[in-house]
């Protein structure tokens, strides 16, 4: 069966009702982006983005290279100051970084406080939330234990491994216990082996925290096996391509999902649409074989 007949182009995105739906944890209204720096010349980002993410949902975005991915992430952790639209996160619009979300970023190695021991760069967030001292180790630890790195509590950033900081920077967001947590190409940096580790421990720790989580990555294998939905980017100025839902089965496995013939499909799928994205087609444009 072509996979163009295939129930995926069913699943185009279906808006949902963006008003007063408890289910839904975030939600984009006609974001827009453009970056009017003086003297520069102006860079439309975004041109529009509206869709729903819902609670404990795992979506990824991918999309080419430059093509507003960062942007849209700074957007919704209110990081950036929108051109036009809003983002709604339970409800209430974001002004500024919200309560109860956490970002992690591409950039570990900036993102963590080479002065500070790991557990104290694990603490750092909870002080800033005001936990007492007892509550914030207890918390530090049982997070870095819940990424294998109880035993480099003391140590310090610079003497870990990339794919060790980089699991620093995770026990940090999940210390925090957010309600959503934003990642950024987090693995980018990473070696193969513990890339595969770490996307198991992200949705290990997804099902069991119940969290919401938009994962940014440039890599679409990566994608597919850890989405629930894979939102997929156009070229700069960015709209939305396509929202492809992934129905493989919830339990995933490095070795037999990526070799289930529909995670071969959904790739194919997810790969054709970012090599239309790459040559500047629009969602609008018509698949080259006259397909949907
Ligand atoms: N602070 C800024 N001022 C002006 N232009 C910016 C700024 N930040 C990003 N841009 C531009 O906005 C566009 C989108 O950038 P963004 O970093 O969001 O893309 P991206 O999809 O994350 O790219 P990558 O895959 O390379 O990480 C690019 O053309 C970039 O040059
Ligand atoms: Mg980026």
């Amino acid at each position: 069966m072509s996979i163009l007949k295939a129930p995926l182009t069913s699943l185009r995105p279906e808006r949902e009702t963006p008003a007063r739906d408890d289910a839904v944890a975030l939600d984009l209204r006609g974001v827009q982006k453009t970056y009017d720096t003086p003297g520069r010349p102006q860079v439309e980002a975004i041109r529009r983005l509206d869709f729903s993410i819902r609670k404990g949902e795992l979506v990824c975005v991918v999309g080419p290279s430059g093509a507003g991915k960062t942007t849209l992430l700074r957007s919704i952790a209110g990081l950036l100051e929108l051109t036009s639209g809003e983002v709604v996160l339970d409800g209430a619009t974001v002004t500024g970084p919200p309560q109860g979300m956490a970002v992690v970023f591409q950039e570990y190695g900036r993102s963590l406080f080479p002065w500070m021991t790991v557990r104290q760069n694990v603490e750092l967030p909870l002080k800033e939330k005001g936990l007492g001292k007892v509550e914030r180790r207890a918390k530090a630890l049982t997070a870095l234990e819940e990424v294998g790195l109880t035993e480099a509590a003391d140590q310090h950033p610079w003497q870990l491994s990339g794919g060790m900081q980089q699991r620093v920077a995770i026990a940090r967001a999940i210390a925090y216990e957010p309600t959503v947590l934003l990642m950024d190409e987090p693995f980018a940096a990473v070696d193969a082996q513990t890339r595969a580790e770490l996307e198991d421990l992200v949705r290990s720790l997804w099902k069991r925290l119940g969290v919401t989580v938009l994962f940014v990555t440039h890599d679409i294998d990566e994608a597919v096996y850890l989405g629930e939905r894979v939102i997929v980017l156009s070229n700069r100025p960015t709209v939305l391509m396509e929202d492809v839902r992934v129905d493989l089965p919830a339990k995933r496995d490095q070795l037999t999902t990526r070799s289930d013939a529909r995670f071969g499909e959904l790739r194919g799928h997810v790969y054709a649409l970012i090599q239309r994205a790459k040559r500047g087609d629009r969602p609008d444009a018509p698949l080259p074989g006259g397909g949907a």
